[in-house]
């Protein structure tokens, strides 16, 4: 949950080191630190809050200088967001100062053997048993004290380390927690992701679970805990730094919910040959499986919620989703004849990984649908499908979310043909149907001002209820959250038909009901919903498919968004919510890329 960098060169590292954290920072925002060396000392400075006090305290301290360092932007776990908790963390005697993501789960236990051999520790964090243990066993050659230290720690990390008798070299590891170094001309770097250093350089190594790196500015070498040398394969990143940038855009979120039709199109199109979606390249035997069991967290498993519907109609086979939050707590019922599938964007996230793990254990093969290539779920899966999303960088996703569904999509369409389902005038149609999608976003963003007008209208509301049914229910889900994490407004979501059952009570005069009436087969089910809410004092913002004129006499407000499939139509309908969310939170002067509490990458249980 936490973004690191390291630099080696010729140049002052500050700036680098400073751009790089303020480019890692969606991962966590609550304090900041940059460490530098300069010959046998090392300078550091450190704050809570956001990169920007980093960044103002950094210029103004004339010591913070040198051509290697160390950078951290933290979500903290283990202790309050405060200066001391902040990274890096120093040994006592100034030798060493480290940055860490992830979380070392035997720190009390070593933190104690410490203390009583005298050890004075300042922090409350996990992370600087690191250090300290560094500092402890250090006899002068920081290779062997690296290894040496990482065989007591259990949990997860990607480390950064200065040492103070190795001037112009940084050192990495990692079990756990992402990190890739980066090979530039004559300087070279280490982060916890490639956004941290592409406008410097797009060649990548990627350091795998149990690899050290020694890096200085025109060497890189890897080394096993045995200190053998690995030889390691060179990677480019394939997109742009405008890619991760705000291109002119005030926010990401905006940036990101607008580029959603190439991002559709991008994962679409490598998938279709004479026509027809086809994913023979996974080599999945698809009629080995008797049921499917999708999983993941938060927006993921929303899109998990769409894919469940759409398969289990498409293919006629039994589709269960549960939150990985979940999964292993559950002792659930999963075989080999169960088809695991994993969502997520990022490729990090803990509960998915320990979901997968669970599977696995069960004997399930594991399939991923994952955004970041080469992320620690694409390499465990067995199968692994990418959505060409782009990077994502608000922490509210978007077309990491889209574009998930647009897998789920194809998959559902593939799938339902090998196991004879559908036939094949019907898979040529159906995916005619998804080729249609990125131009039914692209015009579905043309609501962008009269969501925005809407925003102004009910951004004040207290509290927003989100109603739909079947296919437009899993919608509501995401459009919900969205909301919330966003804007900070209490928002539900529910299934319409559940609404008498319970949630009617909090229906009163002036609540806002968005109501999800995209799914057209149950068009009369849904506005029999919305007049009880309208009957009970309710103002209802309809959500409909164009050419629904009945909609108008029953809602305050109608957006209409373009006809597709009425399978696919998530794809299309998430995106005005999408919208609504973030005019409402721009409304509301909220910090919209970086919400409160939250970071993109979720790498805690
Ligand atoms: O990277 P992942 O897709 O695995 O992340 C899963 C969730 O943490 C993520 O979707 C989260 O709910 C987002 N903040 C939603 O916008």
């Amino acid at each position: 949950m936490c973004g690191i960098i390291g630099f080696s060169g010729s140049t002052d590292a500050k700036n680098i080191i400073l751009d790089g954290l303020k480019r890692l920072e969606y991962r966590g925002y609550d304090s900041a630190g940059i460490a530098l060396q300069n010959g046998n000392v090392i300078n550091m400075v450190k704050t809570s809050g956001k990169v920007d006090n980093l960044v103002a305290m950094a210029d103004a301290d004339t010591k913070l200088a040198g051509n290697c360092g160390i950078g951290h932007t933290r979500w903290a776990t283990h202790g309050v967001p405060s200066d001391v908790n902040a990274h890096p963390h120093m040994s006592a005697d100034g030798k060493f100062a480290i940055v860490h993501n992830g979380i070392i789960e035997n720190h009390a236990e070593i933190k104690n053997k410490l203390i009583q051999k005298g050890v004075k520790f300042l922090s409350e964090t996990d992370t600087e048993v690191i250090v300290q243990l560094l500092d402890y066993y250090y006899d002068g050659d920081i290779k062997k004290t690296l290894v040496k230290t990482t065989s007591m720690l259990e949990g997860s990390y990607a480390l950064g380390v200065l040492c103070v008798d190795n001037p112009g070299t940084i050192y990495a590891a990692k079990v756990s927690s992402p990190l890739i170094i980066g090979i530039g001309a004559g300087e070279n770097y280490f982060a916890s992701d490639i956004t941290a250093f592409i406008s410097h350089t797009k060649n990548v190594i990627d350091l795998e679970d149990g690899e050290f790196a020694e890096i200085s500015a025109d060497k890189i070498t890897i080394f096993d805990h045995n200190f053998k040398e690995i030889k390691k394969e060179e990677r480019k990143i394939t997109w742009d730094v405008a890619a991760a940038e705000k291109s002119g855009y005030e926010h990401f979120m905006l940036k990101e919910i607008m580029e959603q039709p190439a991002a559709l199109k991008a994962t679409i199109e490598p998938r279709i040959k004479d026509n027809k979606v086809n994913f023979d390249e996974l080599n999945i035997d698809i009629k080995k499986y008797d049921r499917i069991l999708m999983t993941a967290c938060g927006s993921a498993y929303y899109a998990g919620c769409v894919g469940r519907d759409v398969i289990e109609k498409l293919c006629r086979i039994h589709v269960h989703t549960e939150v990985a939050s979940e999964l292993r707590y559950r002792d659930p019922m999963i075989d080999e004849k169960t088809l695991v599938i994993v969502i997520s964007q990022s490729g990090e996230t803990a509960d998915t990984i320990a979901a997968i793990k669970e599977a696995k254990n069960k004997g399930a093969d594991v399939m991923a649908i994952v955004n970041v290539v080469g992320s620690a779920i694409a390499k465990l899966a067995d199968f692994t499908i990418y959505t060409w999303a782009g990077p994502e960088i608000a922490v509210a996703t978007t077309k990491g979310y889209t574009t998930q569904v647009i897998v789920l999509y194809m998959f559902a369409v593939w799938a339902a043909y090998k196991l004879g389902r559908i036939d094949e005038k019907q898979l040529l149609e159906l995916t005619k149907d998804i080729k249609r999608l990125p131009e039914r976003a692209q015009r579905t963003l043309d609501l962008n001002t009269k969501v925005k007008k809407l925003a102004d209208k009910y951004h004040e509301k207290q509290s927003i209820f989100f109603i739909g049914r079947y296919l437009d229910y899993a919608v509501c889900l995401e459009g919900s959250l969205k909301l919330k994490e966003i804007s900070y407004i209490h928002s539900e979501a529910y299934a319409a038909g559940e609404l008498k059952h319970g949630t009617i009570a909090l229906i009163e005069e002036g609540r806002l009901v968005v109501a999800v009436c995209c799914y057209e087969p149950l068009l009369d089910k849904i506005i029999s919903n919305v007049q009880q809410v309208k009957a009970r004092g309710a103002q209802v913002l309809a959500l409909a498919v164009e050419g629904n004129k009945k909609i108008f006499t029953e809602a305050d407000d109608v957006l209409l968004v373009p006809k597709a499939n009425e399978l696919f139509m998530a794809a299309v309908e998430i995106i005005p919510l999408q919208l609504f969310a973030y005019y409402v939170a721009k409304n509301n002067k909220c910090d919209i890329d970086k919400p409160k509490n939250l970071a993109k990458s979720v790498t805690v249980e």
